[in-house]
């Protein structure tokens, strides 16, 4: 009578990949978690495969960065290297990439910045060719995450204009402002030097403006849905989950797995038990794909 079954097929696994060669970084504030150089994301990705995870979302850590994110559609760029890498290795595990700016720009904001202030509006046009880049180097689908108004319908345009019709738009559509993120900017690289990301993303005191960011998605013409962070937001999955009929997917962020992982290291909590209990949890609020750093522990978990 179980009404929520979790199954490996429910996660997407995040990879950051770096330039070089035998490099796998720890990241210090998540344990389990590397920074991988293309051919180690290469056996990792064979590693998820083989546990019956049927997709990675990479990011990007660049050689690179300047004022224009010139890094972020480069062809012979670290992403669009890696991609077609793990295209050849394991042609049919779905690589999904992050697209967005803040891991290509020198002060580490999603957007170009003219006169101290984000210009939206140039930014899609970066974007637009970041997520051409992405697609032509082989990616199955673009998951935009810079909350630029405009961007998924700039985005498909370019991708249907220039032949990829088939390429899946997940969006990050309520992406809010989050203290969750903390950790994951370690990973990337990718904290903001100035300011902080609150005029492009959601403030955590609103739901009904998720709504609206989500209907905006769709209209631009996204296949799937984001909601980011998940635990403290599952008000917000279910809402989206019974307001449209769209894939709805949730990002498990990393300050929600550096948490658990923390209070495992101090004995305070159950690290498996906690895990699928906020796994399942996001689930059962109507999450169709849990975007996770727990993916490979949770789908061994399952596979026993
Ligand atoms: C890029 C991006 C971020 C995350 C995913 N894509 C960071 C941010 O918006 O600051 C966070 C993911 C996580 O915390 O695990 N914009």
């Amino acid at each position: 009578m179980r009404e929520t079954i979790l199954t490996p097929q429910d996660f997407i696994y995040p990879i950051f990949v770096v330039p070089g060669k035998r490099i796998k970084n720890p990241i210090s504030s998540m344990p389990d978690c590397f920074q991988e150089s293309i051919d180690e994301v290469v056996k990792t990705s064979k590693e998820v495969f083989s546990l019956g995870i049927p997709s990675i979302i990479l990011f990007g850590i660049p050689s690179y960065k300047d004022e224009k994110a010139s890094s972020a559609y480069d062809e012979k760029g670290v992403v669009q290297t890696a991609i077609k890498a793990i295209k050849d290795a394991v042609p049919d595990l779905i690589v999904i990439t992050d697209v967005c700016l803040c891991e290509y720009t020198s002060h580490g904001h999603c957007g170009i910045i003219k006169n101290g202030k984000i210009d939206n509006d140039a930014t899609l046009e970066i974007l637009a060719l970041e997520a051409l880049s992405h697609a032509k180097a082989g990616a199955d689908i673009v998951a935009p995450s810079d909350m630029m108004d405009g961007r998924v319908g700039k985005i498909r345009k370019i991708l249907d204009e220039e032949g990829f019709t088939d390429i899946v738009i997940l969006s990050y559509s309520a992406k809010y402002a989050s203290a969750f993120y903390g950790p994951f900017r370690e990973a990337a690289q990718s904290a903001p030097a100035f300011g902080d990301r609150r005029s492009y993303q959601m403030d955590s005191a609103n739901r009904k403006e998720a709504l609206r960011e989500v209907a905006l998605d769709i209209e631009e013409g996204a296949d799937i849905v984001m909601v980011k962070p998940a635990l403290a937001y599952l008000d917000i999955i279910s809402d989206v989950k019974n307001t449209f009929n769209i894939p709805v997917a949730a990002y498990n962020v990393s300050g929600e797995y550096s948490m658990v992982k923390a209070a495992a290291q101090l004995g305070w909590l159950n690290e498996e038990a906690v895990m699928m209990e906020i796994l399942t949890a996001i689930k059962r609020a109507g999450a169709d794909i849990i975007l996770t750093y727990f993916a490979k522990k949770a789908a061994k978990l399952l596979q026993n």
